[in-house]
């Protein structure tokens, strides 16, 4: 009876709100999912290849130039505006907006509710003064290759920490474990 009575606002809520959107929303986050998906293939391949070739330490100029420079060319092809954003971040300009805020609140809980984190995503038309807007935002769940350069700040190489040290003063990226979300990969575009 209860959820009856809860679902029926929801849906009518969502009815109004979200009808002339739906469709569109729903191509838009197939599409972003697509490039989100390509993108950390080939990140993730150029990362691993690097780590292997010349370790850890050499590996972090693929994280400074490669991933932002992989990402503007999947943003020329897609139209889509990409970034990474965490709130724990490394680049002091990886600093999540208050949409990318919620969006990360809303998929830890969905990860504690037992949801598994190379799945996690979402999507929303927020309305803004220039006009509607596509949101995604995708989980970046932290693997262990990952902790190389994000994990226990005792457990990292004493290359890794000097490098970091000098590149990110700031850095607030470290003391993630496995499974944890590292950050969102962040898309938008006007619709
Ligand atoms: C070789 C070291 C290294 C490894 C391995 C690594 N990262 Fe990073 N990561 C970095 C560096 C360096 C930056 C900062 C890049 C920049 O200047 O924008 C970064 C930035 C990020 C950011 C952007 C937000 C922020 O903190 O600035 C995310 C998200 C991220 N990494 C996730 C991951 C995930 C997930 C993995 C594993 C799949 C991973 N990283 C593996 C070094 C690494």
């Amino acid at each position: 009876m209860k959820k009856i009575a809860l679902a029926l606002p929801l849906l009518l809520l969502a009815g109004c709100a979200g009808t002339p959107n739906t469709e569109k929303q729903a191509a838009l986050t197939d599409s972003a999912r697509q490039t989100a998906a390509g993108l950390l293939q080939t990140l993730g391949g150029e990362l691993k290849a690097a780590m292997t070739a010349d370790g850890p330490a050499a590996a972090i100029g693929v994280c400074k130039e490669r991933a932002p420079k992989i990402a503007a060319e999947a943003a020329q092809k897609t139209g889509f505006s990409i970034k990474r954003a965490s709130p724990k971040n490394r680049n002091p300009k990886a600093v999540p907006d208050a949409w990318e805020s919620e969006a990360l609140a809303s998929l830890e809980k969905r990860l504690a509710a037992g949801e598994k984190p190379e799945t996690l995503d979402m999507s929303a038309v927020v309305d803004t003064p220039e006009g509607k807007l596509f949101r995604y935002a995708k989980a970046l769940p932290t693997q262990a290759v990952c902790l190389n350069c994000h994990g226990d700040p005792d457990k990292l190489s004493p290359e890794v920490k000097a490098k970091l040290a000098i590149e990110y003063p700031n850095d607030k990226a470290v003391g993630y474990s496995a499974g944890m979300i590292r950050g969102v990969l962040s898309m938008k575009k006007a619709m």
